[in-house]
This record gives C-alpha cells, sequence and structure tokens, in this order.
C-alpha cells in the first residue's frame, strides 16, 4: 500500500504536536534539574535520563496514532509493527548542547515511506520555540510560514553550518582542511552543535551548506525531508551515495551542491593519495 499526501500530512501534523509535547518536558526538566546528570555511552558521546524519557513518550504516541508504523529511535533501536513505512526518531538532537544549557537541542522525527528517502518530518527547538515541518507535496514551514532555500549561487555568498567529526578523530584532518578550504572561499562558517538543527538553517536559507562525517539518519532524517520539500538537496559529503551508508552528509541549497561536493572530492583525493604516498 502506498501512502497519499494526506496520509503523510497527517503524520506530520501528528509528529509536530508529539514533538512539542516531547520539547515541553525537556524544557520543564532542565529548568528544574539545574544541573543535568549524564551518562557515558561513547567517545565524546553521552545519554541523559530525558533522552530516555523524550524517546519513550515519542514512540508510545506515535505507536498508539500509527500502529502499523514500524519505528527507529536512536537510544533503543527498531521496533518492526508491519511496515507501513518506518519513523526515525532522534529525542534530542544536541544532548550535550541540553546538558550545558546552550539553547541548540531539538527533538527530530522524521517519517521514510521508503528506507532512506524520508517524506516528512518535524524538527522542534524548544529554547527558540522553533518548528519546522515538512511533509511530501505540501512545502517546508516554520512556525506555520513557509520556508524555502536561499538563491546565493557564488560561493563568497555562503554561510555553512558545520560540526567536526567529534566521535571520529581519524577524520578530524580530512575534515578540517575541507573546512579551510570552505572557510576561505566563503563568507563564513557557525557550528550550533544539533546536526537536525543544521539541516533546517539550510531548508529555512539562513544558510547555504550543511556538511559533516560521523551524523546517523536519526541526526538528519527529518532535516532530509524538510530541505527536500524547501527545494534544497542533500547526498554523502562528495555528492555520490546515501549519507546512511557512510555516516556523512552534504546538504545545500542546490545552488552550491556541486561546488561543496566538488571541493570535498578535491580533499578527498590529495589525502587518500598521501596515504598511498606515506
Ligand atoms: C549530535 C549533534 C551534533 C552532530 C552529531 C550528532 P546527539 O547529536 O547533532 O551536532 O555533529 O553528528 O550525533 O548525539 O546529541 O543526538
Amino acid at each position: 500500500m502506498t501512502l497519499t499526501n494526506d496520509d503523510l500530512a497527517k503524520r506530520c501534523a501528528v509528529a509536530e504536536r508529539i514533538a512539542r509535547r516531547a520539547g515541553e518536558m525537556l524544557s520543564t526538566e532542565r529548568r528544574a534539574m539545574g544541573q543535568v546528570p549524564f551518562e557515558v555511552k561513547g567517545q565524546n558521546d553521552i545519554v541523559t535520563r530525558m533522552d530516555r524519557a523524550s524517546e519513550d513518550f515519542i514512540v508510545a504516541e506515535l505507536h498508539r496514532a500509527f500502529p502499523e508504523d514500524d519505528i527507529l529511535a536512536e537510544e533503543d533501536g527498531l521496533r518492526r509493527y508491519g511496515g507501513l513505512g518506518r519513523w526515525i526518531i532522534d529525542p534530542i538532537d544536541g544532548t550535550e548542547n541540553y546538558v550545558r544549557g546552550f539553547p541548540h537541542y531539538a527533538v527530530s522525527i522524521g517519517f521514510e515511506e521508503e528506507e532512506g528517502q524520508p517524506v516528512a518530518g518535524v524538527v522542534y527547538c524548544p529554547p527558540t520555540n522553533e518548528m519546522f515541518t515538512a511533509s511530501r507535496g505540501r512545502g517546508a514551514f516554520l512556525n506555520g510560514e513557509p520556508i524555502r532555500v536561499s538563491r546565493r549561487s557564488e560561493p563568497a555568498q555562503a554561510v555553512s553550518v558545520v560540526s567536526p567529526p567529534f566521535r571520529m578523530h581519524e577524520f578530524a584532518d580530512e575534515y578540517y582542511e575541507l573546512y579551510k578550504r570552505v572557510f576561505y572561499q566563503t563568507c563564513d562558517v557557525r557550528n550550533t552543535g544539533s546536526a537536525a538543527l543544521h539541516t533546517c538553517y539550510v531548508a529555512a536559507g539562513m544558510a547555504e551548506g550543511h556538511f559533516e562525517k560521523g551524523v546517523h539518519s536519526f541526526d538528519i532524517a527529518a532535516g532530509l525531508a524538510i530541505v527536500t520539500e524547501a527545494g534544497g538537496k542533500w547526498s554523502s559529503l562528495y555528492g555520490e551515495g546515501h549519507p546512511y551508508d557512510r555516516h556523512e552528509i552534504l546538504l545545500t541549497n542546490g545552488l552550491l551542491h556541486e561546488w561543496y561536493a566538488r571541493l570535498a572530492r578535491e580533499v578527498r583525493a590529495e589525502f587518500s593519495a598521501r596515504r598511498k604516498d606515506g
């Protein structure tokens, strides 16, 4: 069975309500806790009690509304229910920001009918009360107002939103070489610490490009749907392949996509030549 655009719009509306309630829970608890205790999951990777509480709430609510949809969530993995599609959930994208009190963390809920092709998504940032939403054929929105990617086509006019590979230090040298080249040829580079928000900032025309090595589907699924509906483009960092397979992403306003991808390929080629020589 194929889902219609109406089915997807309904999913988006339900996900929006759930994300807002999860976000309210996160900010209320954040204020009450003062210091936020956390556990270490891996290298530079932490989880809080509120990641789990937010995820449990979102999973239960989505399952109640759409019992046949599968659900993939950051902390608990995949639950299969018969599969009209799957939800992909990040209960707090930017957990480090949440713990430290930086105002850039988000609840991210994407929906895919076909694996790897997000067709609806919501990203909610509680501290700024920004709600980004989109579903196939219906456009992308920020707090109910339509958004579009920027029309800037000159690298010299571009701002990029990026995160370094802070959990995969083996990629740092190559990444920072790319960062340096982008930096010198564009206006500026920013990092807020939330990949989900970075994808939405490109969708809303606030930045032209987002690139990262070390992302996961739950960080970006919703953002991929949102930027697609806003007229943007996404691929692996080098312009070929899917971001989930390689855990890396290039997401742009479309006009500058090939420019970023070409630069990334150039740097990759130089680094692989150096590895061979060395
Ligand atoms: C992380 C943040 C970070 C990005 C990582 C994500 P998390 O999310 O979005 O900015 O660079 O790729 O994993 O781990 O806090 O959910």
